[in-house]
């Protein structure tokens, strides 16, 4: 058989196992995920909250679902703050501690983020699924400190008000993404 024969039947072969590896890996984890696949957003609408969502070098940003850890780099690299991701996809969690080999103060778990107590995040990133909203929002209002910012991207939290709503630039990257902050506690209200 003739050489290119062969490098066509690898680069497919190729393409095939990484096909079924991504399939298999977001239905092993549908029971939980409930519809979010996992998807990178994209570097355009990461530059666009980030602009949005200015952060310090003390604080702590929570990936809920982190992917291939992109939002959490991003953030490290700009900013400089320490960044935590979760994410329960084989795939996608082999892909983000990959990625994130090298880069200080980003943490990739292997874990749900129903499962982790949120109160020390200062800003809380998903790119998730509608059917998880309204326990997500739950969950934000009850653990999340004062001030604390909850980036949300092309989906709302049901019973939230956002502060802002950004649409990046073209229409490729023009879903929305909404930017909320868990409300301060006024001084004269806690006397
Ligand atoms: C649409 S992707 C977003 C990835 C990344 N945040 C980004 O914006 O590039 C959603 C990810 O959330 C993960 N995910 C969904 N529910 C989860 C849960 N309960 N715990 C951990 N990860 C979860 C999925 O496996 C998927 O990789």
């Amino acid at each position: 058989m003739p050489n290119w024969i062969w490098i066509f039947i690898i680069l497919a072969g190729g393409l095939f196992v990484l096909k079924m590896a991504y399939a298999l890996s977001v239905a092993l984890v549908l029971p939980v995920t409930k519809g979010a696949l996992y998807v990178s957003t994209s570097n355009v609408r990461i530059a666009a909250f980030m602009e949005a969502v200015p952060m310090k070098t003390a604080q702590l940003l929570v990936d809920l679902g982190c992917g291939d850890g992109r939002v959490l780099r991003k953030a490290r690299k700009t900013y400089g703050v320490r960044a935590i991701g979760f994410e329960l996809n084989p795939l996608a969690y082999l892909s983000a501690r990959v990625a994130c080999l090298g880069t200080s103060s980003v943490e990739i778990r292997f874990q749900s983020f129903w499962k982790a107590d949120l109160s020390k995040a200062d800003i809380v990133f998903c790119y998730l699924f509608p059917d998880v909203m309204k326990p997500l929002a739950n969950k934000l209002r009850s653990e999340l400190k004062p001030g604390a910012v909850i980036v949300s991207c092309n989906f709302v939290l049901p019973d939230m008000v956002p502060e802002r709503v950004l649409r990046p630039g073209n229409s490729l990257h023009n879903d929305p993404i909404y930017i909320y902050r868990i409300r301060e506690v006024k001084a004269e209200l806690k006397r």
